[in-house]
């Protein structure tokens, strides 16, 4: 069989010698798609492929990946360009939208965004009844959930506008929230948004702000995180999107599906990864910082030593994103005057693997997750917040993606099919006889 292209369907022959012809779906970029989705009903048989790696379950405009080519961009711009030039604001307006932003288009976005700032004080008190040995994600999975009858715009089959709205209200909400449960977590008293500030400035002083001091905002930090928050604000059909998408499909509101986006995100195999770096990273410098033994250890594979923030799913080369992370964390803790041996270490570990046959040839590159927990601890959060902080940029593409689905005229509810590995049909014995 050859790379389909638009025009040739492919035709499929079956054991029986039976011939079924699959129409192709054509892409802008990348690969085409088969359409089975008459399969089961034409063939009798169902297509089997465990973690959806080869399953393409909608057409989407919003994010293009070339994983061979180490290339990913925001609705056509490249990350490198975005990431550089555009601020968080100017690339959810993006995402949402489908266009950058002319500058008053940006003021009034913005602005819109700074008036749904305030959180409902229920919501507060909420997040501070969790005790504080309960992992962040979980509060505001649970947060982002309570917020919908604050909304009279979160409703099955939501108008344009009222889709418009329920975005610039929780994106509005999401990073007071953020800030809430860092403080609950660390016993200090919930600080109320300042929308004279930007968003980042602001939800680093409702984060960081000591009771008596006035906050000194550190543009450094203001700048990198919001250009970290632009590296993780969308990355296509991740399994955080997928959710999104699946919860939504059922018509389900936006804010239930995002606080289930938010859960997908909380693993250590997808958004807790970056928690999960610092921790390996940590353990190296406690076992005495030895790279290299470290690495003969995981290539050893005895599944006890993991080497995090290395490998992906789609990407065969290195994450985009990380290298311009990487990149930033060097610059950014010199600006800051701090010197941190969890880069340095980060820094030896992947020169260490990356000229070791054993990673490359099983393309195990850094990924995003891999230099940006240095960059959160350089900036004063502990590592529980990490994933918080990966949510408060994924949450644009997420809601780009929930907007999309319910504007495609193909959608479904999300209800894919098994393959039956069950007992055959047994007859039933009661209780008192078995
Ligand atoms: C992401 O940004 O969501 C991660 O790199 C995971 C993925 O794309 O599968």
């Amino acid at each position: 069989m050859t790379t389909p292209s638009a025009s040739e369907p492919v035709t499929l022959t079956m054991a029986d010698g039976g011939t079924i012809e699959l129409p192709v779906e054509s892409a802008t970029e990348g690969g085409a798609g088969l359409d089975i989705s008459k399969l089961l009903a034409r063939a009798g048989v169902v297509t089997f492929d465990p973690g959806f790696a080869n399953t393409a379950p909608c057409r989407s405009a919003i994010t293009y990946i070339d994983g061979e080519a180490g290339i990913l961009r925001y609705r056509g711009y490249p990350i490198e360009a975005l990431a550089h030039d555009a601020s968080f604001s100017e690339v959810i307006h993006l995402l949402l939208f489908g266009e950058l932003p002319t500058a008053d288009q940006l003021a009034a976005f913005e602005s819109d965004l700074r008036g749904h700032a305030a959180v409902p004080d229920e919501v507060l008190r909420l997040i501070e009844s969790f005790p504080s040995s309960a992992h962040p994600m979980s509060m505001l999975s649970a947060a982002v959930s309570a917020l919908a009858p604050y909304s009279k715009n979160a409703v099955a089959e939501p108008a344009p506008e009222q889709l418009a709205a329920n975005a610039a209200e929780l994106l509005g909400k999401l990073p007071t929230v953020a800030a809430a449960i860092h403080r609950h977590l660390t016993g200090q008293p919930i600080v109320a948004p300042d929308v004279s500030l930007d968003a980042v400035t602001d939800f680093l002083r409702m984060t960081f702000a000591t009771s008596g001091a006035p906050f000194q905002p550190n543009p450094t930090v203001s700048k990198a995180l919001d250009m970290l928050f632009v590296l993780h604000a969308d990355h296509e059909q991740n399994c955080s999107t997928s959710t999104v998408r699946l919860v939504g499909s059922s018509q389900a509101t936006l804010f239930a599906s995002i606080s289930a986006g938010i859960d997908a995100l909380s693993g250590p195999l997808h958004g807790g990864a970056n928690q999960a770096v610092i921790e390996m990273l940590e353990t190296i410098r406690g076992q005495g910082g030895d790279v290299a033994s470290f690495v003969r250890r995981v290539k050893e594979g005895h599944g006890d030593v993991r080497l995090m923030g290395f490998g992906h799913r789609v990407y065969k080369a290195y994450d985009p994103r990380a290298t311009i992370v990487k990149q930033t964390a060097t610059t950014v803790l010199e600006q800051l005057g701090k010197d941190d041996q969890l880069l340095d270490l980060a820094m030896q570990l992947e020169e260490v693997a990356l000229s070791d046959d054993y990673f490359v040839s099983r393309h195990l590159y850094p990924n995003v997750d891999f230099y940006t927990g240095i960059l959160y601890r350089a900036m004063g959060f502990p590592t529980d917040m990490f994933t918080v902080l990966f949510a408060l940029g994924r949450a644009p593409g997420w809601i780009a993606h929930w907007i999309e689905m319910t504007h495609d005229p193909q959608t479904k509810i999300g209800r894919p099919r098994q393959i039956y590995s069950g007992h055959n049909a047994r007859e039933f014995v009661p209780v008192s006889a078995r």
